[in-house]
This record gives structure tokens, sequence and C-alpha cells, in this order.
């Protein structure tokens, strides 16, 4: 679903990202993790070719991000770091103005469908989003993402504002999408959340790949995750 090999990404004349290797197979669950300004964003944007390289490439979907973005862009779901919602229409109104925009033909049947997957309370379904909490903006936008049925999804800290309960539910959400045959990448802060549920851990400082981990039979060894993490930190 995604091969990138030596991705360089230079912003405001500094590298930040740095002979980037990344791959993520089918069905599988890769999370991004690093300190702040470690290049995860700036790899999501990247791969969706909305930023250009200044070296490398990747495929996405059998297509180069240098030649094939829009393609990409069209199969490939993102939610960004702050996702916004338009604070004058309700969830409802943002998730379909917002499909509208992507060009996905859906039913006001399928927007509750995925409030409730999301577990979005009903009461807000119609409600303004300037009443809406963090996480109730950051659901109404996990929902829109799942709404374009795309066979990958980019997930820019999608915990970020979630409640505990809510970041279970997500991580069971990306589970039962993996079964269901979608890849997803998502860069999150949160190791222990990343240890549940991902195939793979990649551990990015300063652009580059410091760390690369994979599920074992018995899942992740957290204690060398958490030593790789402060270890680059330490040098950062
Ligand atoms: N628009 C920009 N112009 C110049 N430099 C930028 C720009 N956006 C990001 N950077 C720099 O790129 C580096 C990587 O930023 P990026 O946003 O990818 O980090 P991140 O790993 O997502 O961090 P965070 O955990 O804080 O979201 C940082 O050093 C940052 O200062
Ligand atoms: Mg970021």
């Amino acid at each position: 679903m995604i091969e990138a090999s030596k991705m360089v990404v230079e912003r405001g004349g500094n590298t930040v990202l740095n002979q980037l290797d990344l791959s993520l197979g089918p069905k599988q669950i890769l999370a991004l993790i690093g300190g702040n300004g470690a290049g995860k964003s700036t790899t999501i944007l990247a791969l969706l070719g909305l930023i250009p390289l200044a070296g490398g490439d990747a495929q996405v979907l059998g297509k180069s991000v240098r030649s094939g973005a829009d393609s990409i862009r069209a199969q490939t779901g993102y939610l960004p770091e702050q996702a916004a919602l338009y604070d004058h229409l309700s969830a409802s109104e943002n998730a379909a103005y917002f499909l509208s925009l992507a060009g996905v033909e859906t039913s006001a049947a399928s927007i509750e469908d995925a409030f409730v997957r999301v577990d979005l309370p009903k009461r807000a379904w119609d409600a303004r989003a300037s009443t809406f909490s963090k996480g109730m903006r950051q659901k109404v936008a996990i929902a829109t993402c799942l709404l374009r049925e795309t066979p990958l999804i980019l997930f820019d800290e999608p915990t970020s504002g979630l409640d505990p309960a809510a970041i279970d539910d997500f991580h069971r959400l990306i589970e039962n999408l993996r079964e269901g045959g979608t890849s997803v990448l998502m860069v999150t802060h949160d190791l222990f959340g990343a240890s549940e549920t991902a195939d793979k851990i990649l551990l990015l400082s300063q652009g580059r790949r410091v760390g690369d981990f994979d599920r074992g039979s018995d899942g992740f060894d957290s204690g060398a995750i958490r030593a790789a993490f402060s270890a680059a930190n330490e040098v950062a």
C-alpha cells in the first residue's frame, strides 16, 4: 500500500525528512511515533503529495507521489492534525459538506451510521459544531474520514482530544477496519495505544528512522520502545 524509499523533505531551509524508508502492507496498521518536530506530520503530507520531495520517492497505492498525487489523494483517507469543522454547520452538515468536496456520494443514513461507529452522542448530530468539545469535533472528523471508504487511511494524532473510553473505541475501530481490508498509518503520542493495536511501530527522530519494531507473538517489547524513544529524544 505504501513503499517509500529514501524520502527527503526540506522545509524552511532545514532537512526535516532525511532518507526515510517506510513500508505498509495490505491489512496492516503502522504506528509512527516520535517527539515533537520529529517529522511525523511531514511524512503524512509527503505521502499525500502535499509537500514536495527533495529526494527519494514513495509509491502509494501503486502511484508515485511525484506524479500521481491526485489519484493518491482521491483514494486515501486523511485525518489532519488539526481537523477543521465549520462552526455554523451541524455535525451531519459538516460530514455531508466535506464528503461532497471529496466527490463522495453519501446518504443521511450512512452519516448517522458513521456517527454511531465513532460514538458521537445523538444530541450532537444536528447541533452546531460551535457547541462541540474537542473530542466531539475529532469524532466528526474521524467519521467523515471513514465515510470515504478508502483502502488506505492516514491518521495524524487521531486520539488527541479523545477520552480514555473513546481512545479504546478508536483502537477497536481501526482493528475492524484492518479486518475489513483497510491499511492504516497512524501518527500517535500514545505508546501504549500503539503497542496495543499496531502491527509495526516506527520511531522517528529528526526526520530519520531510528527504531523499527514488529509485533512478536507476545506483542511488542514496550520496554525497548520506551528506551528507544527516550534515547532518541535525549540526542534530539
Ligand atoms: N511550514 C513549515 N515551514 C518550515 N518548517 C516546518 C514547517 N512545518 C514543519 N516544519 C518543521 O519540520 C519539522 C517536522 O515537523 P512535523 O510537523 O512533521 O513534526 P511532528 O513529528 O508532526 O511533530 P508534532 O508531534 O509536534 O506534531 C519541525 O522541525 C518543524 O519545525
Ligand atoms: Mg505533527
